[in-house]
C-alpha cells in the first residue's frame, strides 16, 4: 500500500555582498524552475512591507538612526514574525527562494564590530537553509555596478570585512558561486545546485535549525 508521505519544499538562501547581482539571479532562477513545473516563492530580507521592514528601511535609507544592536536584532525580529509562514510554506511543498536571510545578519552586524557569537544568538532555531547560494564577487568590482553607495553598508571596505564573516559561517550547504562570471554562468550553476536540493527535500530530507 502507497501512503502519501508529505514532500517538503526547499528552502534556498541567496546570499552575498550588495550589488553582487542576488535579486535577478533570483528571479531567473524562480522562473526556470516554475517552467520544470515546481512551485516556488520569491522572499527576501530585510521584508520591508511590515512595520518592522519600514524601520530597517529607514534605517538602510540613512533617515533613521539606530543603535547597531537595536538594528540587528530588528533584521531578526523580521525574519521571526515571518518564521510560522515561511515553515507552512515549505511544509505545503513549495520551495521558498529567498535573497538575504540570517547570513546577513550576522556578517553585516559582525563586521560592524558586534560580537559574532552574540550575532548568531538572535537567529537560534529558525529553519535553516537547505542550501545556500553564495554569489562570491569582488567588493570593487561590486562597487563599479549601477546605483551603488546609496544605502548604508556600501562602502568597500566595510564589505571587504562582511565577506570574512559570511567566510566563517561556510558549510556543507553552502554552494560557492564565482559571480565574475557572466550572467549566463552564474545562472547555470545555481539551477543544478536547486534542482538537486529540491530533489533531496522531496525525498524527505528533514528541515534543519539554526545554529546548533
Ligand atoms: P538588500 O540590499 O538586499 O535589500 O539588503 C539591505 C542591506 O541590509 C544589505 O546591505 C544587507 C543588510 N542586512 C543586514 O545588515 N542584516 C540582515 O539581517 C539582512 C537581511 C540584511
Ligand atoms: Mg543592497
Amino acid at each position: 500500500v502507497k501512503v502519501a508521505v508529505e514532500k517538503r519544499g526547499a528552502l534556498i538562501v541567496l546570499e552575498g555582498l550588495d550589488r553582487s547581482g542576488k535579486s535577478s539571479q533570483c528571479r531567473a532562477l524562480a522562473s526556470f524552475l516554475r517552467e520544470r513545473g515546481e512551485s516556488v516563492e520569491e522572499w527576501r530580507f530585510p521584508d520591508r512591507t511590515t512595520a518592522i521592514g519600514q524601520m530597517i528601511s529607514s534605517y538602510l535609507s540613512q533617515t533613521a538612526e539606530l543603535d547597531d544592536s537595536a538594528i540587528h536584532l530588528l533584521f531578526a525580529a523580521n525574519r521571526w514574525e515571518k518564521k510560522s509562514s515561511m515553515e507552512s510554506t515549505l511544509r505545503n511543498g513549495t520551495t521558498l527562494l529567498v535573497d538575504r536571510y540570517s547570513y546577513s545578519g550576522v556578517a553585516f552586524s559582525a563586521a560592524k564590530g558586534l560580537d559574532f557569537q552574540w550575532c548568531s544568538t538572535s537567529e537560534t532555531a529558525l529553519p535553516a537553509a537547505d542550501l545556500v547560494l553564495f554569489l562570491d564577487i569582488d567588493p570593487e568590482v561590486a562597487a563599479r555596478r549601477g546605483e551603488y553607495g546609496l544605502e548604508r553598508y556600501e562602502e568597500v571596505d566595510f564589505q571587504r570585512r562582511v565577506a570574512t564573516y559570511y567566510q566563517a559561517m561556510r558549510d556543507s550547504t553552502w554552494q560557492i558561486v564565482d559571480a565574475n562570471q557572466s550572467v549566463e554562468e552564474v545562472q547555470e550553476a545555481l539551477r543544478e545546485a536547486a534542482v538537486s536540493v529540491i530533489q533531496s527535500c522531496k525525498s524527505g530530507a528533514e528541515l534543519l535549525r539554526l545554529w546548533p
